[in-house]
């Protein structure tokens, strides 16, 4: 007696087909037994399908039942199998007609009443259905509209394994959903609840975030408590452009195989701003754990990571940004396995100057001693601040800022200043270039200086004893602001502003 069905597992942000291989053997020793590389989860698996198959109106089989998972060597997770493994220990017993079972995966978790609860992973399962020879699901009805993110495959929901038997037995109904399907993708017409219009001054910190949303860059605000860090952070995705239906996709997988989407079943076509609590550990942050997931350095894939209080994060936590910021991935070894998460985001933070926050302030003294305020700002000097490429003061708003009732310039313009820019970047790099991540070798190409520009470039260097990263970054972001002022060339004015950008190498260089 052999039966064999269906099912998926997620690896990464992919997904492959797992065969399900079910034999009964007759011996007095009646139960599941699973055999090859099987987690723990699959394991409590047991229960719930032994439970789940008798509490639908069948009968478990009265003999030993070795169950074997291929390929074995690659270590699966999840609860998605039960339905699968339901159906199949069905066939091997003869309640269900095996030969049905050939042409349909099935995936998601029982509950011991025999419903089917919705599963993560279910957008990469879908996705890597449709590269198979497999073209039929059956998923659970609250995992059916992110299934329907893929075109192509027939999608049977299920809400009890009773309805999953019917399926096979082919009197299951397919399902169909237009929720978000990605040919009625349109992320412009986007609302945000928080627009820049609400941020009153604070021009020059508005003018950098345009900037940074403009070529991809990397920001970081200093300035002392209330000045309206927090409150300018959280409006960066309103002016960033909108996502590609390419990008929103990679963002949703990822979601989804969090276990993050169980709930709303949508694309997500906002992107994506995390803000981890500075007391997150670095696990959570990089991804891993012993059920491997991405952590937020992924959650953040396409959108911002904002570490807000940024001198307040371990710096264990603070070391794993630096793998993602450079290659825009991150991988995770786990058990000898090595699984690879994107983790292309734009690095938002905040700091104050000094512990006690006031330090440059005009009209409140600081009371740190110059050793305390150096020990603050180590944890984040080095080779992290290399890798953000401004630095800028939000000072205390004056009275008169404060005070105005004239409402300030609305996101949506500054995004169509942002998207213009974004163009001429992919005419020059591709479709997903960005000044941020252009190739060194570009630079000398599209970062070309004149003989005006150049020596205020290695005055520059010279002065605040920068690394050859840092003479890069200021490169790339003064070719963001030349692009903002649709300028073919980097002029002096440019690269002026760019400098302007490094206002912690200043301090310190003045040390
Ligand atoms: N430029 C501004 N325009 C309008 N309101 C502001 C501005 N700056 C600050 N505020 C008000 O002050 C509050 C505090 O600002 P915010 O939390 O952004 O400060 P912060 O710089 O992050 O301070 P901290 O360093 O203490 O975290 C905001 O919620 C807002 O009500
Ligand atoms: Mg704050
Ligand atoms: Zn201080």
């Amino acid at each position: 007696m052999l039966a064999i069905g269906y099912c998926a597992a997620v690896r990464g942000i992919g997904a492959y087909v797992v065969r399900v291989e079910v034999v009964g053997i007759p011996t007095t020793d009646i139960g599941i037994h699973i055999v090859g590389l099987a987690d723990r989860s699959i394991q409590e698996s047991k229960e719930r399908v032994n439970a789940a198959i008798r509490s639908s109106g069948f009968l478990f089989p009265t003999y030993k039942v070795v169950v074997n998972l291929a390929p074995a060597d690659v270590r699966k997770e999840g609860a998605a199998f039960d339905v699968a493994l339901a159906l199949t220990i069905l066939a091997m017993d003869q309640q269900l007609d095996a030969h049905r079972l050939r042409d349909v995966v099935a995936i998601g978790e029982l509950a011991l009443d025999g419903s089917v609860k919705p599963v993560g992973g279910v957008l990469p399962i879908a996705i890597s259905l449709k590269q198979s020879s497999h073209r039929r699901l059956i998923v659970p009805a609250r995992n059916l509209a992110e299934a329907a993110l893929v075109d192509g495959l027939t999608l049977f929901p299920v809400h009890t394994l009773t309805q999953a038997v019917d399926v096979v037995l082919g009197r299951g109904q397919p399902g169909v959903s237009s929720n978000g399907k990605p040919e009625h993708f349109d992320a412009r017409s986007q609302h945000f609840d928080e627009d820049l219009e609400d941020v009153k001054g604070q021009e020059r910190a508005r003018r950098a975030m345009e900037v940074a949303a403009a070529g991809g860059h990397n920001l970081l605000f200093i300035g002392p408590p209330g000045s309206g860090k927090t409150m300018l952070a959280r409006r960066m995705p309103s002016i960033m452009p909108a996502m590609s239906c390419d990008e929103a996709l990679e963002v949703t997988t990822l979601y989804s195989v969090s276990g993050l989407l169980r709930h709303s079943s949508r694309l997500l076509t906002e992107r994506p701003f995390r803000a981890p609590h500075h007391t997150v550990s670095a696990i959570a942050l990089a991804g891993g754990g012993s059920v491997p997931r991405p952590g937020e350095v992924s959650l953040a894939h396409h959108g911002v990571l904002f570490l807000d209080e940024m001198a307040e994060f371990s710096r264990g936590a603070l070391e794993v940004l630096r793998q993602p910021l450079e290659d825009g991935a991150v991988t995770i070894s786990r058990a000898g396995r090595a699984i690879t998460y994107p983790a292309n985001f734009m690095l938002l933070a905040s700091l104050n100057p000094c512990p006690c926050g006031y330090h440059g302030d005009r009209l409140r003294g600081c009371s740190c001693s110059p050793i305390a305020i150096a020990r603050y700002l180590s944890k984040i000097s080095g080779p992290l601040l290399d890798r953000i490429d401004m630095h800028v003061d939000v000072p205390r708003m004056p009275y008169e800022d404060m005070s105005t009732r004239a409402k300030a310039e609305q996101s949506f313009r500054v995004r169509s200043r942002v998207e213009a820019a974004r163009t001429l970047q992919r005419v020059r790099l591709g479709p997903t270039g960005t000044n941020a991540a252009m190739p060194a070798k570009s630079l000398r190409e599209h970062c070309a200086l004149d003989d005006r520009a150049r020596p205020l470039l290695a005055a520059a260097v010279m002065k605040l004893h920068l690394s050859a990263r840092a003479h890069d970054r200021i490169l790339r972001v003064a070719r963001t602001i030349a692009d903002l002022a649709g300028a073919r060339t980097i002029e002096t004015a440019h690269l002026a502003e760019a400098i302007g950008y490094r206002s912690l190498d200043r301090s310190r260089g003045i040390d």
